[in-house]
């Protein structure tokens, strides 16, 4: 039998057990321990399930939404807890061009592409790669060419540890092998600071430290332009509860904050959230660009995990990232990354109560 016969024969049993292997990646569920912070993890989406912190007397509660089963988070539509890619948020019309090629991706959201597609990063089994219980977990994602119609290969990587004794790191990381793809992850964590299951967000006081927004068109395509939010319900730049203007918004609070602090290589302050009852307090440093601001406006009875119902505002999510549509408008910051060049997105929560 000739080598090449052989390889004929055998090559596509091989691709098979590979694909398999993808596809049938064991899905588990990991803890990570500090003090009063307790955490549960899995692997599918490299989402996190429970965020455990204590409140002001010392009281300890589930203060993030998710679900009871693996099942639910495969039928979810709201990425409770997962790490979104390869490029988060919106792309216009579902397409886009680099390097003289057009890329034609899943029209998932009216017609554009929202949260990678319509089987992103969130939506996958990933490699627990090493985890020590007291300290961090990492788990890694390799994105094949052509995944989701994005072009060329992708390492990614994400890493939660904890740092000192009350405050928690998101490290991303991702590589192109062959070819220049946007990239631009996301932490989805809907947080409710009051516990999970204890109703809206609505008195939770908010502070963003972004003085401009990226306006969206109809179909929540950014302009292109950037507005101040003075005089606008959108200003959070001093603190204030997130219902106070609720009612002069013409949609949700579903919004792209430029954030004043970005620029720099050091990580600067985005939001400070605190619920006004259990007294907990975060506040969230990151090295991007841009703050999605969500108030869950579209939860709607959703079933949870411990029997909660999640109503309208039940969690905000702080999804740091790049502009919407960055890779359609070429006056936002560039989310291309070429091979030999390391994308990387740190978040750092600390958390207080009082
Ligand atoms: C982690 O979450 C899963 C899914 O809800 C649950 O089955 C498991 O018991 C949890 N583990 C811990 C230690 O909380
Ligand atoms: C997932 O969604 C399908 C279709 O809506 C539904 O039939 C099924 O019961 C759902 N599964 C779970 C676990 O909720
Ligand atoms: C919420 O869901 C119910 C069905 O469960 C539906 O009748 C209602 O129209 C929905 N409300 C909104 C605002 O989508």
């Amino acid at each position: 039998m000739s080598k090449v016969f052989f390889l004929f024969c055998f090559l596509p049993v091989l691709l098979l057990f590979s694909e398999a292997h993808e596809h049938h990646k064991k899905i588990e569920f990991y803890q990570l321990e500090k003090g009063n912070m307790k955490l549960n993890l899995t692997n599918y989406g490299a989402t996190i399930v429970n965020f455990i912190l204590p409140d002001k007397h010392g009281n300890l509660a589930d203060v993030v939404l998710g679900y009871d089963l693996i099942d639910d988070y495969k039928n979810d539509t709201t990425y409770f807890g997962a790490l979104i890619g390869r490029v988060a948020n919106r792309i216009g019309e579902a397409k886009f061009t680099l390097d003289g090629k057009t890329y034609k991706l899943p029209a998932n959201d009216h017609g554009n592409t929202l949260h990678g597609g319509t089987k992103g990063f969130s939506d996958v089994a990933w490699t627990m790669k090493s985890h020590k219980k007291d300290s961090y977990i990492t788990f890694t994602y390799s994105s094949y060419e052509n995944e989701e119609g994005f072009p060329g290969k992708l390492e990614v990587s994400v890493t939660y540890l904890f740092i000192g004794t009350n405050k928690f790191g998101v490290k991303m990381i991702a590589k192109p092998v062959d070819k220049a793809t946007p990239v631009n992850l996301a932490q989805h964590t809907y947080w409710n600071l009051r516990g999970h299951n204890s109703g809206d967000v609505l008195s939770h006081i908010v502070q963003i430290f972004g003085s401009h927004i990226t306006p969206v068109d109809n179909k929540l395509i950014p302009t292109g332009q950037l507005q101040s939010v003075k005089g606008t319900p959108y200003d959070f730049l001093e603190p204030k509860s997130i219902e106070s203007q609720i009612n002069e918004l013409p949609g949700l609070y579903d919004m792209n904050y430029v954030l004043d602090g970005s620029g720099n290589e050091h990580l600067s302050k985005v939001v400070v959230v605190k619920d006004p009852v259990s007294g907990r307090q975060l506040e969230l440093w990151s090295n991007q660009v841009g703050l999605q601001y969500y108030t869950g406006g579209q939860l709607n009875n959703t079933k949870g995990k411990d029997g909660a119902i999640y109503h309208k505002h039940a969690g905000i999510a702080l999804e740091t990232q790049g502009f919407p549509d960055a890779v359609n408008l070429p006056n936002f910051p560039s989310q291309i990354v070429k091979p030999g060049e390391i994308y990387q997105h740190y978040m750092v929560y600390r958390f207080t109560a009082s």
